[in-house]
């Protein structure tokens, strides 16, 4: 999975200082070195990361390992209470007796080494949080014959006997993220709905990366993946569902999921509504039902799925791929699109529940296939449309070799030794909210760039002007590790300067983030968040791009732009509450791989109650001149006030 690491001509071309071989420091990064059996190196790595704006900064502990709040990983134990405690220890916020909606400044890593947790009751998953497993061996969650509740991960719990009321508001439950598990259900009897891996109801900047579900196969089960009522999400990808009646059951706004196999589940898909959804590359084995669909309403009264759209797929002995419950006929009904659906001993491709095969299946390959209202130009008649619709013109450099489009799974480097990572923090840069690390973070990249692998440890690293992130460059935070950019640089909206350079212009190289946030300390009218310069290495699609990192201007402890800001009308600007020029500049030469980015102009504070509606200036979201290829999937930018 890990790219080769320099190109020797190209990166000669870049600007910053480089010896012959094409880099400045003497020992390239090479291939991993972990020794087999050794542990993922974020698990023996110092732990030396901070929430600098926590009132109790220096006591709070970001980083959690499960073990040391007791437990046992050992197959039998009932580990349910320890784990909620590493989750929940530091007074964090979340919902009952310490009720609130949000918070920035009590973030955790929780991680799991490798081992059987079992688990009787959910684990509660605050805001703020990441729970993460060994990426070398993964854990598995354990949930025992007996478990009671929701399900495993409980991203949303319900209050117990609060009439329906929740932890967080869903549609702003951000920031949270689950990864590297195995979750096994089949210890709770099939029949019971208990027998749930995660339920995931949540909101823009989050992700499941990397899980595996296993779920009884009997033909009664009632067990489900995911299970998702509502929200306004996100992004998920690499995940496998192994039985089940459901792999995920639900609906949310919005939502992008890449990369996803079924296997032996009854319905892989069960949506009961949304806006909009896509699927990207989907493999389903042996399955009933690939894609289970609520269909007949798009009103706020009726409201059922949406759009839903499907690309690449692969679907193999399953009797039905999608099966609306209504017939479409245009009116009130959705969207569907088909793209790239290879079928193989699939009879039904669509059709309608207890009603007509809207379009056979067999062993053969859907180029392109849509149903739903088609709009042309500024003509809001709709024509509808149920058949096969042009296909889009993908260009080959954003396909892989199977005419795929391309992705890319979010590195984790769990090859690599903890001997070829560095911590910032251990090479001068303070990362303590105050201090101008803008030196020392240059310095540690001029001199490490393509010999270590970059861990931020968390942190709000302040710059006070450009930080160019050369080329050949491996970036990680801890639990979204931030990099603001504060001061006079980044006052002048006339002449607006970039706090975060990725790549000097017209360079080459792999440049890798992911778990970062970039930022500015308010007012900044002057400043481009990110700019991105720098092109993957010919060939080398992925190079260069960015998992599970986001821009954030304003709405949280330290970046100035809070209850200062109050909501306004349009246009009445406040000089103090311009939290950026532009969010996300993608220049020319860039070839930007963004998955879950998130470009946000807060419209609420998520600090303080939590639910305060601000206005921040955001002058532009995402600005993209690349010239391609760019990859977006499930990357947006979004904001009450431009
Ligand atoms: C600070 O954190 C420590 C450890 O979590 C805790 O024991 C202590 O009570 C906290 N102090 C305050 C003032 O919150
Ligand atoms: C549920 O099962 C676990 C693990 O087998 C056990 O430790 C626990 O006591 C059981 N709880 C109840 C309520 O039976
Ligand atoms: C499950 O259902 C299938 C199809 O209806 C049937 O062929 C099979 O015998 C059933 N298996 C069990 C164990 O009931
Ligand atoms: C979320 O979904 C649940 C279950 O369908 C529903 O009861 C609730 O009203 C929904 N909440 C919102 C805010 O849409
Ligand atoms: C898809 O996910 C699986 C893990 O579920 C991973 O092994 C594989 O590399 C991923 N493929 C792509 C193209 O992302
Ligand atoms: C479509 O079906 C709905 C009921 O499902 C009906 O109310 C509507 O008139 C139909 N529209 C057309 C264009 O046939
Ligand atoms: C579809 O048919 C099945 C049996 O064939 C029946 O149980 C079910 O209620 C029907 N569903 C609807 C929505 O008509
Ligand atoms: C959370 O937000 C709601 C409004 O959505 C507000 O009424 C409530 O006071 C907030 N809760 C806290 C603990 O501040």
């Amino acid at each position: 999975m890990i790219l080769s690491l320099f190109s020797f001509g190209t990166i000669l071309s870049c600007v910053y200082s480089v010896n012959a071989l094409g880099t400045s420091c003497s020992a390239p990064l090479g291939p991993g070195l972990a020794a087999p059996g050794e542990p993922f190196w974020l698990e023996t790595i110092k732990d030396q990361g901070v929430s600098v704006y926590h009132p109790n900064a220096s006591d709070y502990p970001v980083f959690r390992n499960v073990k040391d709040y007791g437990a046992k990983g050992d197959g039998i134990t009932d580990d349910t209470d320890a784990i909620n405690n590493a989750i929940s220890f530091g007074g964090r916020c979340a919902g009952g007796a310490q009720i609130c909606n949000s918070s920035t400044v009590s973030p955790a890593l929780v991680y799991f080494p490798k081992g059987n947790y079992v688990v009787s009751t959910p684990l509660n998953t605050y805001y703020y949080t990441q729970l993460v497993g060994d990426a070398r061996q993964l854990p598995t969650l354990v949930a025992s014959e007996n478990f009671t509740g929701l399900a495993v991960i409980d991203a949303d719990p319900y209050i117990p006997g609060g009439n329906g009321a929740q932890w967080f508001v869903n549609q702003n439950n951000f920031f949270r993220s689950v990864r590297n598990f195995e979750i096994d259900l089949r210890q709770v009897p099939a029949t019971n709905e208990a027998g749930t891996g995660i339920h995931w109801q949540v909101s823009q900047a989050t992700s499941l990366t990397n899980i595996v579900f296993h779920m009884s196969t009997a033909n009664d089960t009632a067990h489900r993946g995911i299970w998702m009522e509502n929200g306004s999400g996100g992004y998920m990808g690499d995940l496998v569902f192994n039985g089940g009646k459901f792999g995920i059951h639900g609906g949310n706004q919005q939502f992008t999921v890449r990369n996803t196999t079924f296997n032996n589940v009854q319905a892989g898909v069960s949506a009961l509504w949304n806006w909009g959804w896509t699927f990207q590359r989907v493999t389903m084995n042996n399955c009933q039902i690939g894609f289970s669909i609520l269909t007949g309403g798009t009103t706020a009264e009726t409201q059922s799925v949406g759009a839903e759209a499907i690309i690449d797929a692969t679907v193999i002995n399953t009797p039905i791929f999608i099966q609306t419950s209504k017939p479409s006929n245009g009116s009130l009904s959705g969207s569907l699109v088909l793209n790239n659906i290879k079928l193989d001993n699939v009879p039904t491709a669509v059709g309608v529940l207890n009603g007509s095969v809207v379009l056979p299946g067999g062993t053969t390959t859907i180029e392109s296939w849509g149903q739903g209202n088609v709009y042309s130009g500024a003509d809001g008649t709709p024509r509808f449309v149920q058949g096969p619709i042009p296909a889009p013109d993908k260009p080959s450099v954003l396909l892989d070799d199977s005419g795929h489009i391309f992705g890319k799974t979010r590195p984790q480097y769990e090859s690599y030794a903890l001997s070829q990572i560095i911590s910032v923090k251990d090479h001068g840069a303070m990362g303590d909210g105050r201090t101008d690390d803008t030196a020392a973070l240059q310095a540690i990249f001029d001199e490490f760039a393509g010999c270590k692998i970059f861990f931020f440890d968390a942190g709000t690293y302040i710059v006070k002007s450009t930080l160019t992130i050369p080329a050949d460059s491996r970036i990680v935070g801890e639990a979204w590790t931030t990099i603001a950019g504060r001061g006079l640089k980044f006052q002048d909206i006339d002449n607006p300067q970039p706090v975060i350079r990725v790549g000097e212009p017209d360079c080459q190289g792999i440049v890798e983030i992911s778990d970062m946030i970039f930022t500015a300390i308010g007012p900044a009218p002057g400043a481009i968040i990110m700019e991105w310069n720098v092109a993957q290495p010919s060939g080398v699609n992925g190079g260069t791009g960015m998992w599970d990192s986001h821009v954030k201007i304003g709405g949280s402890d330290g970046t100035n732009l809070q209850l200062n800001c109050p909501t306004r009308g349009a246009g009445a600007f406040i000089d103090n509450c311009f939290g950026a020029f532009l969010g996300l500049h993608l220049k020319p030469s860039s070839t930007p791989y963004l998955e879950g980015t998130w470009v946000w102009v807060a419209d609420h504070n998520l600090d303080g109650d939590g639910s305060t509606q601000i206005s921040i200036y955001g002058g532009r979201g995402i600005l993209s001149e690349s010239q391609g290829p760019a990859w977006m999937i499930g990357t947006g930018a979004s904001s009450s006030y431009w």
